[in-house]
């Protein structure tokens, strides 16, 4: 088995009062998109930092690419890239600029010109940091991570403040990068984004490591609920009871025009199409709805996730 690229083991860090990180273990995979998902304030972006040597743990144990970023700090960021949550350029300096002042930084960085291109900004070379656009900062965030070509990416809330279009893009761009290669640690406060993106999630919440796993084995945990909804304004009573002695059927629930149908397996919209086929009842607007991320954090902190 490879090494781990990320090892952490207890990890601790508090300012004054706040335990913002409250002993968290976990490893990454060499090749793998990992996750942290959690609410505001809930020890990310600290976690994140430490990892990448901008801050001193106060306890635990800490290896990046089988580095120690304290120790390590300069062979490390040789070989990582990162994407900070906040970052903002002098105003003034130029597309073409920054990715030479970044690519200087490296002993075997990758020509800017085809990484530019890729990210959509090889018209904006001239341009200041000052006029591009929202979308357009991100992407540069992101070409100038990529630059020293790194083993190992950090991206802490690569998509906040995007609208959905440029969200989607960005997240081709990520998986992009994990085709070539490289590992990610990313965080975010979106669950879709970590369903989509995400080999493994973490769910931190007040500095805690609530839950890791895949998306789907995080979703599986929640039991295998399924829903069938349709719309049952002309739905007897008779149909629901017959929908009720189904033996995947949980149960039945009349809410408003709708019906609810809560099955133990997906198998249950079989019966339910059946049930409503053999009584003549009207076949409408009938959806199927699986547990989500969502839920799954709802479940296991009692609380929505904020954004
Ligand atoms: N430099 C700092 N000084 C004092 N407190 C801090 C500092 N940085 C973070 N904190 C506190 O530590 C806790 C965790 O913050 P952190 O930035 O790690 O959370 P996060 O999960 O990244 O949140 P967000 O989703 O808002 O980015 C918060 O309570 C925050 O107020
Ligand atoms: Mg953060």
């Amino acid at each position: 088995m490879t090494v781990p690229v990320v090892e952490v083991e207890g990890l601790r860090k508090a300012y004054g009062e706040t335990r913002a990180v409250d002993g968290v273990s976990f490893t990454v995979a060499e090749g793998e998109i990992f996750g942290m998902v959690g609410p505001n304030a809930a020890g990310k972006t600290t976690t994140v930092e430490c990892l990448e040597g901008l801050r001193v743990p106060d306890d635990g144990r800490v290896r990046v690419l089988g580095l120690d970023p304290q120790r390590e700090g300069d062979a490390l960021r040789e070989r990582m890239g990162a994407q900070l949550q906040q970052s903002a350029l002098p105003a003034r300096l130029r597309v073409g600029e920054a990715m030479r002042l970044f690519a200087s930084l490296y002993e075997h960085p990758l020509p800017p010109g085809p990484l530019l291109k890729e990210l959509g900004l090889a018209d904006r070379v001239h341009a200041t940091w000052a006029s591009l656009s929202g979308g357009q900062r991100q992407r540069l965030s992101i070409a100038l991570a990529l630059v020293g070509d790194p083993a190992l990416v950090f991206f802490d809330e690569l998509t906040s403040g995007l609208d959905p279009q440029a969200r989607r893009t960005t997240w081709d761009l990520v998986t992009d990068v994990r085709d070539r290669g490289k590992s990610i640690v990313l965080t975010t406060h979106y669950m879709e984004e970590a369903a989509r993106l995400c080999d493994r999630v973490m769910i931190i919440d007040h500095g805690r490591v609530v839950a890791v796993d895949t998306p789907a084995d995080l979703v599986a945990s929640l039991g295998a609920e399924h829903r069938v909804v349709f719309s049952g304004a002309e739905v007897s009573d008779d149909v629901l009871s017959a929908l009720r002695a189904v033996s995947t059927v949980a149960l039945v629930e009349r809410k408003g025009d709708r019906v609810i149908v809560h099955g133990a397996s997906d198998r249950s919209i079989l019966a339910v199409l059946t049930v409503l086929d053999d009584h003549g009842a009207p076949i409408r607007d009938l959806r199927t709805e699986q547990p989500s991320l969502e839920d799954v954090f709802l479940a296991l902190t009692g609380r929505e996730l904020r954004d």
